[in-house]
């Protein structure tokens, strides 16, 4: 049985993943450090922090700050996004998931978030999409970034539901192993190719099919 659906938010249920990309390049220019889309793709669900060091090492230059530096450079990082993030409203909800929270919620199935953003709730407050959820994993008390299961199990935990009974939905590389590890059931947004690990893959979002996913964990 279904006890809850988990999802992620960038990517997943509104494009945000594109401003993250736009500000990681902003702070680029600041530290002369190239960030194109590929290398982007590396750092979907990597929290501030580690991507940030991941951005370091690219650039040959994880040894060149302080920490405090580095939280300064990852709160600049931060400036930006919020700057752009700041107008993002009910429009910004991408196709088919505000139909798909409303069948999960009729069919009396729990839903959390479990997203590495510290600015998750302000976004679902921007999109109007609060309400639907019942539980928002923490991401500022997660130790862990995606691929390790733990944002996910917090979720489950705040649901208080069994993994084995939630079903995960995530559009990055790092993200699917999370849910896999987490011994949920991965169901993947995007390019089946890169994201063959999990258990069910749609398109876009505008393809997730609520009883398509139900059966196939059922079969499972
Ligand atoms: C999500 C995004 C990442 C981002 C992370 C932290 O997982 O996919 O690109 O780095 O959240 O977001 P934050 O808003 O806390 O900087
Ligand atoms: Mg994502």
């Amino acid at each position: 049985m279904i006890e809850a659906f988990i999802f992620d938010l960038d990517g997943v249920i509104t494009d945000t993943a594109k401003f993250h990309y736009l500000a990681w390049k902003e702070l680029g220019l600041k530290i002369d450090i190239e960030i194109d889309e590929e290398f982007n793709e590396s750092l979907k669900g990597i929290s501030r922090m580690e991507s940030l060091e991941r951005i370091l090492i690219k650039g040959n230059k994880q040894n060149e700050f302080t920490l405090k530096e580095k939280e300064d450079l990852a709160n600049d990082k931060n400036k930006y996004y919020v700057e752009l993030i700041k107008h993002i409203s009910p429009k910004d909800i991408l196709p088919g998931i505000e139909n798909l929270l409303k069948e999960i919620k009729l069919n009396n199935i729990k839903i959390g978030l479990a997203s590495a953003s510290k600015n998750a709730t302000m976004v679902l407050n921007n999109l109007g999409l609060n309400s639907y959820f019942d539980f928002i994993a923490d991401a500022a008390k997660c130790k862990n970034s995606k691929p390790n299961p733990e944002i996910f199990i917090m979720a489950a935990n705040g649901l208080d539901v069994d993994p084995l009974n939630s079903i995960g939905i995530e559009d990055a590389m790092a993200g699917i192993d999370a849910i896999n590890s987490a011994n949920m059931y991965s169901v993947g947004v995007g390019d089946k190719d890169s994201l063959n690990k999990a258990n069910i893959v749609f398109e876009n979002t505008q393809t997730i099919d609520f009883n398509q996913i139900v059966n196939s964990y059922k079969a499972c």
